[in-house]
């Protein structure tokens, strides 16, 4: 089959290449023309595990354009962020993906929205554009298909995660499980495309929620003398609970952003904007114990580890750490930021070394692998703190090397019997 994958980004570009591989002629589709000149001088604009070798792999069957072409499919994988000023999905870049497809349409066509959007979005706002091609709805065929792949994982994730089709009718539905058959081994359902829509917001809302219920817990723990790690896991033997981990904040293109999807045109919802209020305020609290760290120290300088917004990824939307930062320089830190894995960033980026000179607190935001591997006796700082907001060091050898170790949600006096 002919497909385009209009939007190459985090999503797009494994979804093109993982067809291109299953033998489909894939035409890639993004308005960025700095991203296809990377990508045509065979090299990749973000990391991900396992892209590389399979751009090698699959780049015969792959193509890039800016303008979608004639075929027999079209998926849209297009950034779909919040409106920060409103609360409002931004479903700009859906609505000239839509606009880009329908002079091409043809009899029998498939379109598939994979970008993430509120319900109703696939029927509204892309439906009526495509009929602008002059075809009916029972002439072309459209689904909605939720990616639900994640950041560091996202080929083995596409290739085995269960998937989601809610076709406008079923042969829209048959015609997408067709193509995705080609590479997912994961099992496949079938539902409206409106359910379809909402059940990728309910999986993210459901995980922002209860990392809303971590962080609580990490409070009552900290004003408490508990050390909330220890108790999570003990509540987690509990054959029926499953508390996530606290953290500084929920950050990324989907956790923190699709909740407010589902509320924007709810005049009922309380608990999934409340979540997003106690996960939005975790950097000011993490910021509260950089305070108490440095107390009496003259215009100190802390070292934050990660800004990526979780572990291992160098994708840094809407990550935490640039929260922390604007909140610490306004009340005059210094700040210095360390991130093996991030290349651009809007504030200035250091090496491990250069980072924690004349420092005064190193703060952890992300769990980067690279962390744990850190030997504290080689690092020469002013004053010996470290935060850690994810519990991921050996809090003993920070010890041994001198520091005065913080771990968030840990207040527990209690050291054993
Ligand atoms: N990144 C994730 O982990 C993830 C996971 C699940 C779902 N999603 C959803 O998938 C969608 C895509 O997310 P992403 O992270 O891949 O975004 P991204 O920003 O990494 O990539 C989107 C790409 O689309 C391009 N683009 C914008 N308008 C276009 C148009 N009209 N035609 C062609 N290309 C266009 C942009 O230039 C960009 O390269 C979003 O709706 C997101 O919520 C993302």
């Amino acid at each position: 089959m002919k497909i385009n994958v209009l939007g190459l980004g985090y999503i797009g570009l494994p979804t093109a290449l993982l067809l291109a591989k299953a033998g489909h002629e894939i035409v890639g589709v993004d308005i960025d023309e700095e991203k296809l000149k990377i990508l045509k001088k065979g090299e990749l604009p973000f990391k991900e595990p396992g892209l590389e070798e399979l751009y090698h792999e699959a780049k015969n069957n792959f193509t890039l354009r800016t303008s979608p072409e004639k075929s027999d499919v079209f998926i849209i994988a297009v950034p779909t962020p919040l409106d920060r000023t409103i609360d409002v999905a931004d479903l700009s870049s859906v609505k000239q993906a839509a606009d880009m497809i329908y002079p091409v349409l043809r009899k029998d066509d498939l379109v598939v929205l994979e970008s993430t959007v509120p319900p109703g979005t696939s029927k509204n706002l892309v439906l009526p554009i495509l009929k602008k091609s002059g075809l009916d709805e029972t002439e072309f065929h459209l689904v909605h298909s939720p990616e639900r792949a994640i950041p560091g994982n996202t080929l083995n994730e596409m290739r085995y995660n269960d998937r989601i089709i809610g076709g406008l009718d079923k042969k829209a539905t048959n015609k997408a499980k067709e193509v995705y058959s080609t590479f997912s081994e994961g099992e496949i359902f079938e539902t409206d495309v409106k359910t379809a829509e909402m059940v990728k917001l309910m999986e993210n809302t459901f995980r922002d929620v209860n990392i809303a219920l971590a962080n609580e817990f990490s409070r009552i723990s900290e004003d408490s003398g508990i050390d909330v790690w220890e108790a999570i896991d003990l509540a987690n033997n509990h054959p029926r609970v499953d508390i996530l981990h606290p953290g500084p904040g929920v950050g990324g293109h989907c956790i923190s952003v699709d909740p407010l999807f589902l509320t924007a045109n709810s005049t009922t919802s309380k608990m999934i904007n409340l979540a997003r209020e106690i996960n939005d305020s975790m950097p000011n609290f993490v910021l509260s114990l950089v305070r108490k760290k440095t107390a009496g120290i003259e215009r100190p300088t802390i070292s934050i580890f990660g800004v990526a917004y979780k572990g291992n990824v160098d994708d840094t939307r809407e990550t935490p750490s640039k929260k922390i930062i604007k909140l610490a320089n306004n009340e005059g830190y210094r700040v210095k930021c360390y991130d093996p894995h991030v290349k651009d960033f809007d504030y200035e980026l250091y090496d491990l070394e250069e980072s924690v000179r004349e420092s005064d607190c190193i703060l952890i935001v992300t769990d980067h692998d690279e962390f744990k591997e850190i030997d504290p006796k080689n690092l020469e700082m002013r004053n010996k703190n470290m935060i850690d907001s994810r519990n991921m060091i050996d809090k003993d050898l920070w010890i041994e090397a001198g520091f005065d170790v913080k771990i968030m949600g840990d207040d527990a006096e209690y050291t054993g019997y």
